[in-house]
């Protein structure tokens, strides 16, 4: 990487990536420094991303330790992308829930985790005035569940999966809700994504379903680095802003 690509451009965001230990927060992180970007990644455990150091733009790169249900931990990391010209928080937290008990037993995910954070989040961003959030979620939250494939629908249903499912649920309703009751300039963009199945491979264009997956074909599925590099366009552009995109690697049909 040469030392144009390197230098962060004049549009480039300061990101604040929580969930950067992740399979897709990786490739986020790794794009993101590609495309000139600072990244401060919140994590439990900094080990996670000793990878990246050496790599090209790794001096882009500040690794906090901490958790973002720690309303500390998120402070000091809001506070260092605050004083940027472009901040923006990008969120791919995983719920790995196995049961309802909150707290949950020792080392497992609490039942709320997405929604806990962003309950953190959301004030603070609106305190700093931090105007972008871009949320990985998945499709059949909301409005979309009904294009999601039936088999799926049946295993959210009926397995410990509904977990994940119901917390993106409530962050779409709370982050679409603060912009109503307080945030009445507006001030924060939000997109939440919404992705179809995750496969391996290469970067490739992201074809977005309009909000609700409607036309779907019946297993869509986008590879992990795509989704990332979906988020991070969603980041620079405004495209999506205040919507819950549904995008496929598969195209539509004519
Ligand atoms: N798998 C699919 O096919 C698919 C399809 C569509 C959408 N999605 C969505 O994609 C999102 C991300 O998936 P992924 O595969 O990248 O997830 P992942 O590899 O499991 O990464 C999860 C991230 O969440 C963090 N995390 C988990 N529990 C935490 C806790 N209790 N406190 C703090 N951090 C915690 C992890 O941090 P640590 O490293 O510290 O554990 C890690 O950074 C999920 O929200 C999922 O619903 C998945």
């Amino acid at each position: 990487m040469d030392e144009e690509t390197k230098r962060p451009r004049d549009s480039s965001v300061h990101i604040l990536l929580i969930g950067a230990s992740g399979s897709v927060g990786k490739l986020v992180l790794e794009q993101a420094l590609s495309r000139g970007h600072a990244v401060t990644a919140l994590v439990r455990n900094p080990d996670s991303l000793d990878y990246v150091r050496g790599k090209p733009a790794s001096e882009n790169l500040t690794v906090l330790q901490g958790t973002p249900l720690n309303k500390d931990d998120l402070q000091k990391a809001i506070s260092h992308i605050k004083t940027h010209p472009r901040p923006a928080v990008i969120v791919t937290l995983n719920n790995t829930a196995k049961s309802a008990q909150d707290p949950p037993p020792p080392g497992q995910c609490p039942p709320h985790l997405q929604y806990d954070v962003h309950k953190l989040l959301l004030p603070l961003m609106s305190q700093h005035q931090i105007n972008k959030l871009v949320v990985l979620q998945a499709l059949g939250v909301g409005s979309s569940w009904p294009n999601l494939a039936l088999p799926i629908r049946l295993a959210v249903k009926y397995t410990s999966v509904h977990f994940s499912w119901d917390d993106h649920a409530d962050v779409d309703r709370f982050v679409k809700a603060y912009g109503d009751d307080n945030d009445v300039q507006g001030h924060i963009k939000w997109v939440l994504v919404r992705s179809c199945m995750f496969s391996n491979g290469p970067a490739k264009e992201a074809h977005c379903y309009g909000e609700d997956g409607v036309g779907l074909p019946w297993f869509p599925s986008i590879s992990r680095a795509s989704v990332a590099k979906f988020l991070l366009d969603s980041c620079e552009n405004d495209v999506w802003d205040n919507k819950t995109p549904v995008v496929a690697n598969n195209a539509p049909k004519r």
